[in-house]
């Protein structure tokens, strides 16, 4: 997200257009926590994870009160527009915003969970499933060096995306995904002929949202059948930071200076998406409408069709 504030301050700058940051994203706007962001603020923070404007949850803003304060607020500061980097929650917020105080609003999609309807990637996507990827290369190791098996939980609240991905790149023998229902039994089944075939150990993926439950219920439950002897590990939020991927700064790059682009060309009510590699715009009606988007089956078969 940093990398994003970088190319919307600079980008802005060029257009001789002034930035503030509300710390804490819709908190900052209600309560009047801002910081003006110019292009020596927004130096070296390219490379930085996190955002160095902070993020939180915000109850007030769900409330019209607080869509009223923070409106009077950006009136006070003479905002003319404003950009918000998050997923659904905050596109819808930023909607309600646009609709009740005629403010314009472009969106970016941030999220490590990459299920945005309307681009191809989300900000945090691309460093998440590497950090998770190079996590799971070192638990093999220990994997094969001990026989064990591992259940690693990796996170994407009600989205399987991340662990479909990671499960690919980390080349492992199954993957458990809250889009597709009733696999345990299959995997169980999988990983005990893999066993008797001479596979010493295997590597599960397990997404946060997978339906039956947690992770330490599923790794007992496969493992029992499936007859090996298991550890689980959490990844957790060691996935939402860290250095940014080239990739994941390239499209923060490109989407905050088209967001930049789109309100100064008086765009306004849209997100600013990635589709083929190119900067796109999608009316923010489409994108809270149609919530995650579709899900990505044909890599989860991939997965499976690659595992063993
Ligand atoms: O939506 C992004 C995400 O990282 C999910 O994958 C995860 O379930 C959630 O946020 C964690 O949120 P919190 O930090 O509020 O528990």
């Amino acid at each position: 997200m940093n990398a994003a504030l970088r190319a919307v301050v600079r980008t802005a700058s060029r257009h001789d257009i002034g930035v503030i940051g509300y710390r804490d994203g819709f908190a900052g706007l209600v309560k009047g926590w801002t910081e003006e962001l110019d292009d020596r603020r927004v130096g070296g923070q390219i490379q930085r994870g996190g955002t160095m404007i902070g993020t939180s949850r915000c109850p007030e803003f769900k409330e019209p009160d607080g869509r009223a304060r923070a409106a009077a607020q950006m009136a006070a500061d003479g905002v003319s527009g404003l950009l918000v980097i998050g997923g659904d929650g905050s596109f819808r917020g930023a909607l309600k915003l646009q609709e009740e105080h005629r403010i314009a609003v472009v969106g970016v999609p941030g999220t490590i969970d990459n299920d945005i309807y309307g681009t191809d990637e989300t900000i945090g996507f691309d460093t998440a499933v590497n950090t998770a990827m190079q996590a799971i290369d070192r638990l093999r190791d220990t994997s094969e060096a001990t026989g064990m098996t591992f259940f690693v939980e990796v996170m994407g609240r009600a989205s399987g995306t991340i662990a479909i991905q990671v499960a690919l790149a980390g080349g492992a023998a199954g993957v458990l995904v809250p889009e597709e229902h009733g696999e345990a039994d299959a995997l169980a089944a999988r990983l005990r002929r893999l066993g008797e075939e001479g596979k010493r150990s295997h590597l599960v993926i397990v997404s946060e949202g997978d339906e039956l439950g947690g992770v330490y219920e599923v790794a007992q439950k496969v493992s029992e059948a499936a007859g090996c002897e298991y550890r689980v590990v959490v990844l957790g939020h060691v996935q939402r930071g860290g250095n940014p991927t080239a990739r994941d700064r390239i499209i923060s790059g490109m989407m905050g200076a088209g967001a930049v682009e789109a309100l100064v060309a008086g765009r306004a009510g849209v997100m600013v998406g990635m589709w083929r590699g190119q900067v796109v715009e999608v009316p923010l009606t489409e994108v809270v409408a149609r919530g995650q988007g579709v899900p990505r089956l044909d890599m989860l078969e991939l997965a499976q069709q690659l595992a063993g």
